[in-house]
């Protein structure tokens, strides 16, 4: 019987699934599951600054190291998230009380170290993720406070000076043509004009209620395309407003997942992760925004790894295509 990851391969698509470190380490269904299905990964919270720095001259990549690790072993892409986030910083940050050089060398540091250490590795890094707010203007963040916003193009140089991997911008709610993709475009246009070396661009497709037209995915895909950058779909997870779901929740969900797929071996994106192995570990559960909850079942394998209808679906839409 072939599996998710055989369709992929034979497919030349990246199939990939974010992983927990800990599920990696005791759960032996976890990592046959991923193993065998995948042929992708990326940590899923490892990689971020809160987990990889206990304090400010110290480094923890216990486990980083063990999923790097793991898809290096089992020949997988991997993809590193992320460098520079205004969210998970560590909580000896916030006390901190530093100059704009001290954190400038610092966020330097970080990505040289990061960075280098999985040269040999890590194959894409997400470098800069969600620096645009949601109405298009640029997110006020303490990177953008201490370093103005050249902090964007600056991560970028001083990851290429320690990696090979392919540079992306990485992003939510502009996996449409709307008024984020818009400036996210202006925003990626502009670092091409200034020779700052990115690859391509994350659309992360977390479908929250109101999940994004597919035409309309691939009309933004395109443009990206156009400017010569590399598109992925980095985060994807399918999920309905809660008490919104309609009669047969599963088949719609993998009828969207399908459409997903068609619409990137369509236009040639050709790598796309999904946010989590298995139902029950999705962040969807706890995640809550302005009072309006989801419900938790947005992956390919429920809680039991059992195959969802979105995992034939994918599936079958990498083996017809
Ligand atoms: O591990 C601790 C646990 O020990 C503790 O008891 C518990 C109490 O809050 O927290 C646990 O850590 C949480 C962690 O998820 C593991 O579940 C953190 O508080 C929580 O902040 C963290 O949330 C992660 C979130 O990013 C923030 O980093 C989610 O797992 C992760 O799925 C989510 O991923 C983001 C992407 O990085 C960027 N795009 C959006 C996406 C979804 O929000």
């Amino acid at each position: 019987q072939a599996t998710l990851r055989d369709a992929a391969d034979a497919q030349e698509f990246t199939i990939g699934a974010a992983l927990d470190p800990n599920a990696l380490r005791v759960d032996p269904s976890y990592w046959k599951t991923v193993a065998e299905n995948f042929n992708a990964v990326t940590p899923e919270n490892a990689l971020k600054m809160t987990r990889l720095r206990p304090s400010r001259h110290t480094y923890d990549f216990k486990n980083a190291d063990a999923i790097v690790n793991f898809g290096v072993e089992n020949d997988m892409y991997v993809r590193g998230h992320t460098l520079v986030w205004h969210n998970q910083k560590p909580e000896w940050f916030q006390a901190w009380d530093y100059t704009d050089e001290q954190l400038r060398t610092f966020l330097r540091d970080h990505i040289h170290t990061v960075a280098g250490r999985y040269r040999a590795k890590i194959d894409a890094w997400d470098v800069v993720n969600e620096a645009v707010d949601d109405d298009g203007s640029m997110r006020r963040t303490v990177w953008s406070d201490g370093l103005g916003e050249d902090y964007i193009a600056d991560a970028f140089r001083w990851a290429d000076e320690v990696t090979d991997a392919d540079l992306f911008y990485n992003d939510y709610g502009a996996d449409e043509i709307n008024e984020k993709s818009d400036a996210i475009y202006d925003l990626v246009e502009g670092l091409l004009e200034d020779d700052v070396p990115i690859d391509g661009v994350g659309l992360q497709l977390h479908a929250l209620g109101d999940w994004p037209d597919p035409e309309s995915i691939a009309e933004n895909i395109q443009r990206f395309q156009d400017l010569g950058l590399e598109v992925h779909i980095t985060e994807m997870d399918v999920a309905f407003h809660d008490g919104e779901e309609p009669e047969n929740p599963l088949e719609e969900q993998a009828e969207y997942y399908r459409d997903v797929v068609e619409t990137c071996l369509d236009v040639g994106c050709d790598n796309l992760v999904t946010w989590g192995v298995h139902d029950g570990s999705s962040w969807i559960r706890g995640f809550k925004d302005f009072g309006q909850r989801y419900t938790g079942d947005p992956l390919l394998f429920d809680g039991r790894y059992g195959e969802k209808p979105a995992y034939d679906a994918v599936k079958e839409g990498l083996e017809e295509y």
